[in-house]
């Protein structure tokens, strides 16, 4: 960490919101007065944006910390906020959704109205295979727009889902349908990723083996693939859906009911539940979607890359954008396929305005070269926005640069699956921009840099990232555990009560926010969130494996690559070559998914270990990382260490 520190004090270059952008900005400066007189009154007039059933009585309820209640007492119905009153306000012809598919060609465009249609046709047929309001629907499925419109039926019943990435293996997903206990599965027969049909069905079948609660499973028919079919469970979306009627009234719930759970890595093996409630979790998405993208409904191409995956995905690709009445881009497939213009292609025929996405992106992108993005028109581009893990100095003034031409803001958006929207952020009619900063805590937001004990760090110094006030958009725990809840984010400073985010900062000498990378045993790989326990255990799941310790090691693109150290068990023998490292590989991703696959493993005979048998991953990271390495003196046996950078020196 102090290696970033110190590069990062070397940057001192400034940038000013544009004047016309700041004139017209849908938020100016005097918001951070309004939100720090009366914080709870700023919330209740963002949760004004929404249209409510019911008024609440009370804003914030916190008398149960940490379990807080936003806007007691309120009723609505999440999925009217994101269609229904678009639609009755006059605006069903506005395209909501302008999807395109990875083959060229495979194009749609579905207006408010017609969004409103489609969910209501996928909540009538939800009814008829039996969910019921608080039932969990779990959602397996590629990009397409029939995944949003699932995620709004849902919620329109008050059916919370639960949506697993695609790219996560049949046994990631039988762990998260099983531990929320969903009955229903929304899947497809499979997606397009590379040029090729990806099939995601076999996965839904494989992980249902042990799932025998689920007694229904709707399926898109989207790339025309083979499935197998299990009759009396499976029913086709075409066969169903697209035959339902297009009237369904909707009920109206408590703010609190819950909306969805989204399965994120924690520092132990076993994905956390994090679950998200409705009123207050839309109010902050929403307030945030319009005031950091400055979203002009009525003008705005709004593109988030995200995959609907991952919390990015449900924030700002579905709930907070369509709350907005938003027109978004939504893209099925890879940036470059078929090649690398893709990407920019898209911006430049759909006159994009604001885009959203993740640094590792951005580092692609660098590596394509300027002449990629400099051979399209770009000029639609009026805002940029990054999320999930620190951008460099260096990848941000190149994505100013060559896709916001020298002109643009951007917002350096700092959050998590936990805080479920935005919460450190530049305002972009407002700030002043320093690449690589976050800037500093949203209107309505508190936050701050402290040291071990809690106490504030102050300007000038670095530490741990901490909330210090309850928000809407606050998970409501973990599903099923509210222990692990209380431990894993309040334990840390609970006489201070504040959150802790598992998140290293610095305050520059402004006060301004530079985040720093997790402080904990959770990686960041292309702005994945994965833990080494999680992968740790998928190694010592292989039976030639005795034992594994994994590290994040620094990475030019993905910010982090997963390096594994493994010992093999008994004599060893078979586990000499490139071949056994291969299946190891394969294994992890059978385990959890291709994005946990290792970018290299080492077969070692033994780990670093500290007197009380710890194993010292300190270590292990700068060997990874090809660093001196630190002080070895508290190891049992140092001579461990000889051994284990010899092997990385003979590593191809
Ligand atoms: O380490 C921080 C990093 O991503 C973590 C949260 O990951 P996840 O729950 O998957 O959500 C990602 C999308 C919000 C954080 O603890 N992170 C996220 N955004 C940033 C970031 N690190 C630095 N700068 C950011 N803008």
């Amino acid at each position: 960490m102090s290696d970033t520190l110190s590069n990062l004090s070397h940057e001192d270059r400034r940038f000013e919101p544009p004047a016309p952008f700041a004139a017209h900005a849908n938020v100016g400066e005097d918001v951070f007065a309004d939100a720090s007189a009366d914080r709870l009154a700023f919330w209740a007039k963002a949760a004004e944006r929404l249209s409510w059933d019911r008024p609440w009585d009370e804003v914030l309820d916190w008398s149960d910390k940490p379990f807080a209640k936003w806007f007691v007492g309120g009723r609505l119905n999440v999925a009217y906020n994101c269609v229904d009153r678009h639609v009755a306000d006059g605006h069903g012809d506005q395209v909501a959704i302008q999807w395109e598919g990875e083959p060229e060609g495979h194009a749609r465009a579905i207006t408010y109205a017609q969004l409103k249609d489609d969910v209501c046709r996928a909540a009538n047929t939800l009814v008829e295979l039996g969910v019921q309001t608080g039932d969990r629907v779990a959602i397996y499925m590629p990009m397409i727009p029939e995944t949003i419109v699932s995620m709004l039926a849902c919620a329109r019943l008050g059916a919370p889902h639960t949506v697993v990435f695609g790219g996560f293996s049949s046994s990631a997903l039988s762990d998260r349908i099983i531990d929320c206990d969903a009955r229903v599965v929304i899947t497809a027969d499979g997606g397009y990723r590379r040029g090729e049909p990806s099939a995601l069905k076999p996965a839904v079948d494989e992980a249902l083996a042990k799932c025998p609660d689920v007694r229904s499973v709707l399926v898109v028919k989207r790339t025309g693939q083979d499935v197998a079919w299990t009759e009396g469970r499976d029913v086709w979306w075409h066969d169903t859906v697209e035959q339902a009627a297009t009237e369904h009234e909707c009920e109206f719930f408590d703010s609190e009911h819950p909306l969805f759970v989204m399965y994120t890595s924690g520092t132990t093996g076993k994905p956390k539940g994090i679950l998200h409630t409705s009123g207050g979790y839309l109010a902050q998405a929403a307030y945030t979607h319009w005031s950091v993208f400055d979203l002009k409904p009525d003008d705005d191409l709004y593109w988030c890359g995200a995959d609907i995956g991952w919390i990015t995905g449900h924030s700002y690709l579905v709930y907070g954008p369509l709350a907005n009445r938003t027109t978004s881009l939504v893209y099925e497939g890879t940036p470059n396929y078929p090649d690398e213009h893709r990407f920019f292609d898209m911006i430049e025929r759909h006159r994009v305005t604001i885009l959203y996405i993740a640094p590792t992106l951005i580092r692609t992108f660098m590596k394509w070269g300027e002449d990629v993005p400099a051979g399209h028109d770009l000029t639609s581009l009026r805002l940029l926005g990054s999320v999930g893990e620190p951008i460099n100095p260096e990848a941000w003034v190149w994505y100013r640069e060559n896709l916001g031409g020298g002109r643009t803001p951007i917002v350096d958006t700092w959050w998590q699956t936990e805080t479920g929207a935005m919460m450190i952020s530049p305002l972009p009619g407002v700030s002043t921009l320093k690449p690589g900063s976050a800037i500093g805590p949203l209107p309505g937001i508190g936050a701050d840099v402290v040291d071990n004990d809690g106490a504030p760090v102050g300007a000038g110094n670095g530490g741990l990232l901490v909330l210090t006030e309850p928000w809407p958009a606050m998970t409501r725990g973990i599903w099923g555990d509210p222990d692990r809840f209380r431990e894993t984010y309040w334990e840390r400073f609970a006489e201070q009560g504040y959150y802790f985010a598992g998140d290293g900062a610095k305050l520059d000498d402004d006060g301004d926010y530079w985040l720093l990378g997790r402080v904990d045993d959770v990686m960041n790989v292309s702005g994945h969130r994965i833990s080494t326990t999680e992968v740790e255990s998928a190694l010592v799941s292989h039976p030639k494996v005795a034992e594994a310790a994994v590290v994040g090691a620094t990475d030019p693109t993905t910010g982090q690559g997963i390096v594994a150290f493994v010992i093999p068990r008994g004599t060893g023998e078979g586990t000499e070559g490139d071949e056994f490292v291969q299946e190891l590989r394969n294994h992890v991703a059978t385990e959890i998914g291709k994005i946990a696959k290792p970018r290299q493993i080492m077969v070692v005979k033994e780990l670093p270990k500290t007197r009380s048998g710890k194993i010292m991953r300190r270590l292990l990271r700068d060997v990874a990382d090809h660093r001196e390495l630190g002080d070895v003196t508290t190891l049992t046996d140092s001579s461990v260490m000889d051994l284990i950078q010899d092997k990385a020196s003979s590593a191809p």
